[in-house]
């Protein structure tokens, strides 16, 4: 099923209690995003704010702050979610460009543009001032014609001007260079508030040269509708809520941070591109949304989870299709640290995932390779293959620093990072040494609910 937009999905939620509407008032500055915070701590609902300090819109937060809403978000199951989103991935549709929409029901331009009158939040303590956090960024690459999705946080510099923190690397830091070597401007569309597999389709990490609101649509099972924006030469999604319009000033840069990022860390002060917003057109009373990122695991996080695993998963299964399972560990911010389970054939098969993996571009540092009987995701389990299967000499791969699409505090260097491989499976042929030790009946039903019984004092 295909919501039509962020507010059919948000009705959605609200049937099944998991939309909490906020009539309490609450500032822009901290409250939202501790609200959002906890939302995600508790496994909670959505929140809707109604009642923000100083604004008249109303803010979204902590959407994506729990899995199963990311699997609603593409009418999925969680069961199963990763090979049945990795299909989806794959479906791609053409996007239907329409003459107008509801992004269009109100336009600022000139004068009219005032970035202060959106409720743009402050997250985090040490954070440089309020960001754009949900906010998808569309521009079209110069080289291959084609149109690029992403999200890219945005300080509020003035009324009209916003960084845009698209380091090199990433897709759109590419486009604004490949721009800037003819010392010519970006225009890129910031779409806030968009249908949910829009925003969930964002987060795929196609080669460059491939649209991902052709993904996008065929996550929906229906075309995405586009309108031209009104001030630059690219298309954005009809029903979005808000969508800022601007133009980046070629070479001009800012400082950008300290933001509370992903690993959990600040990703301190840095150079920036800059944007000059040359209109913002909304819907008539539209919705704000914040995304929170800071500790795994929240918004940030499960958006980005499948998009990665995905990739992981199907660069481990070409070299190894008996491939059982595959994870971003929770502790691993869910983007640094992999744990793959296999069936192994051959000795040395894991030094090859662990390699691929490693150099894929995900961001990975740390790959763990265990055998199909461990469960990856009890971390008892995983440690005691490590505990039992590995020896640092041989089982251990070190690679030297090598580019990595992180914000690791602990990194040399930026977008860089060495790198750790663990093969933890057992030798082939030697099974039966490594084998944990069972004592028949242990798992009867009946001593479990003796004990049970036993316990809750029946
Ligand atoms: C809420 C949220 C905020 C994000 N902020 C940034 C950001 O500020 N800079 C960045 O490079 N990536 C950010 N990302 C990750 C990218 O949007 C994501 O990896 C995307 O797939 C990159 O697209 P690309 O493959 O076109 O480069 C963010 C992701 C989410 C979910």
């Amino acid at each position: 099923m295909a919501f039509k937009d962020l507010r059919e999905f948000l009705d959605y939620l609200k049937e099944r209690r998991d939309l909490f509407v906020v009539d309490r008032e609450v500032s822009t500055e901290y409250e939202i995003a501790a609200f959002s915070r906890k939302t995600s701590d508790l496994d909670g609902p959505a929140l809707l704010f109604t009642n923000v300090k100083g604004y008249e819109m109303p803010v979204l937060g902590g959407l994506y702050g729990a899995r199963r809403r990311i699997a609603q978000a593409l009418g999925l199951n969680e069961d199963n979610l990763l090979q049945e989103y990795i299909k989806k991935e794959k479906q791609l549709l053409e996007p239907k460009l329409v003459a107008d929409g509801p992004v269009k029901e109100v336009v600022w331009k000139g004068d009219d543009i005032d970035l202060f009158k959106l409720p743009i939040i402050t997250n985090f303590e040490k954070d440089a001032g309020p960001y754009i956090t949900g906010g998808i960024q569309i521009a079209r690459d110069p080289v291959s014609g084609a149109r690029n999705c992403s999200m890219h946080r945005m300080l509020l510099l003035d009324r009209n001007h916003l960084t845009v923190y698209a380091p090199m690397g990433r897709q759109l830091g590419i486009i604004i260079s490949r721009y800037e070597d003819n010392d010519q401007p970006t225009e890129i569309a910031t779409a806030i508030g968009v249908e949910p597999a829009t925003a969930i389709a964002s987060q795929c990490r196609p080669p460059l040269g491939t649209d991902e609101m052709y993904i996008a649509g065929g996550m929906r099972g229906e075309p995405v509708e586009l309108v031209k924006c009104e001030t630059i030469d690219v298309e954005v999604p009809a029903t979005a809520e808000i969508v800022i319009e601007g133009r980046t000033i070629p070479h001009r840069r800012a400082d950008d941070g300290p933001f509370g990022e992903y690993p959990g860390t600040y990703s301190w002060v840095r150079q920036a591109p800059v944007l000059e917003v040359t209109a913002i057109t909304m819907r008539q009373k539209p919705i704000y949304q914040n995304v929170l990122t800071g500790m795994p695991m929240t918004e940030n996080h499960w958006m980005m989870d499948l998009a990665a695993t995905a990739i992981a998963y199907q660069e481990a299964y070409k070299i190894c299709p008996d491939i059982k399972d595959i994870r971003m560990t929770p502790g691993g911010t869910s983007r640094h640290h992999l744990v793959v389970s296999i069936k192994k054939r051959h000795e040395y098969e894991p030094r090859n995932i662990i390699t691929a993996l490693l150099a894929a571009n995900i961001g990975a540092k740390l790959v763990i390779v265990v055998d199909e009987d461990i469960d990856i995701y009890n971390p008892l389990e995983v440690e005691w293959a490590v505990n039992t299967r590995v020896q640092a000499e041989r089982d251990v791969i070190i690679l030297p620093t090598m580019y990595s699409p992180t914000l690791d505090p602990s990194a040399p260097a930026p977008r860089s990072s060495s790198k750790m491989g663990i093969d933890a499976t057992a030798p082939l042929g030697k099974r039966e040494e490594y084998a944990r030790v069972y004592t028949p009946g242990q798992d009867e039903p009946y001593i479990t609910e003796m004990l049970m019984n036993y316990m809750k004092g029946n």
